[in-house]
């Protein structure tokens, strides 16, 4: 699919995100993860804002999509002052050890090369930073594994991006997780990882 398909899908779906952010839809688990967050805080995939309530107060906070359509709405909902980049995070740039913290909340089943973000993610977080995670992927569950596989293409073309990603694989084979929590018959995990540097 190409990347002004995937925008124009990802742009119609902001309204859904929006109601979810407003819902606190997974408020148990953005709330344990994002508390987490300290210092300079890059977000990426930042959809709607829906992880923008439970930041903790003082951080600095860049915040990049390539559909940014709601995501102001909500800085401003929860007074936060961010820095919005609208872009593609596969084509993004910045200098090495720019983030104490990194965000990414079900962002890691939309990337083509979802191996080449995490090492960006490495190279632009600090040595001592956190890098900090809510993704899905394939069940732990062989029964839901192989349904999802089996409607994996439709979601993506539905929704953009893939319901079963090895994610416990692509992260364990780029980060050093410190802490991981599972989810939702295994599909689901919140992770607090450095960098493996
Ligand atoms: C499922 S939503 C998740 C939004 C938000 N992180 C959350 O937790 O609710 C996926 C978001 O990733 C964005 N996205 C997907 N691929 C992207 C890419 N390559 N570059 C920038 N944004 C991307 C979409 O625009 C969408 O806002």
């Amino acid at each position: 699919m190409s990347n002004e398909k995937l925008i124009r899908k990802f742009d119609k779906q902001a309204k859904v995100y929006e109601a979810r952010r407003k819902k606190l839809t997974e408020r148990v688990w953005r709330e344990k993860l994002i508390s987490c967050a300290k210092g300079r805080v890059l977000e990426v995939a930042v959809g709607a804002g829906a992880n923008f309530h439970y930041y903790p107060k003082g951080i600095e906070l860049t915040a990049v999509d390539f559909s940014l359509n709601k995501a102001k709405t909500a800085a401003a909902d929860y007074g936060i002052d961010a820095e919005f980049q609208l872009s593609d995070v596969e084509s993004l740039s910045f200098p090495d050890n720019s983030f104490d913290t990194i965000v990414s909340t079900l962002s890691f089943c939309g990337y083509e090369n979802p191996g080449t973000v995490l090492d960006a993610f490495q190279k632009w977080c600090k040595h001592d930073g956190q890098i900090l995670l809510m993704e899905h992927g394939i069940s732990s569950n062989r029964l839901i594994g192989g349904m999802q596989t089996l409607v994996d293409p439709l979601f993506k073309k539905v929704v953009g991006c893939h319901f079963n990603r090895e994610i416990i694989q692509i992260l364990q084979s780029k980060l050093q997780i410190n802490r991981i929590e599972h989810y939702m018959f295994g599909a689901v995990h919140l992770v607090w990882a450095s960098p493996n540097k």
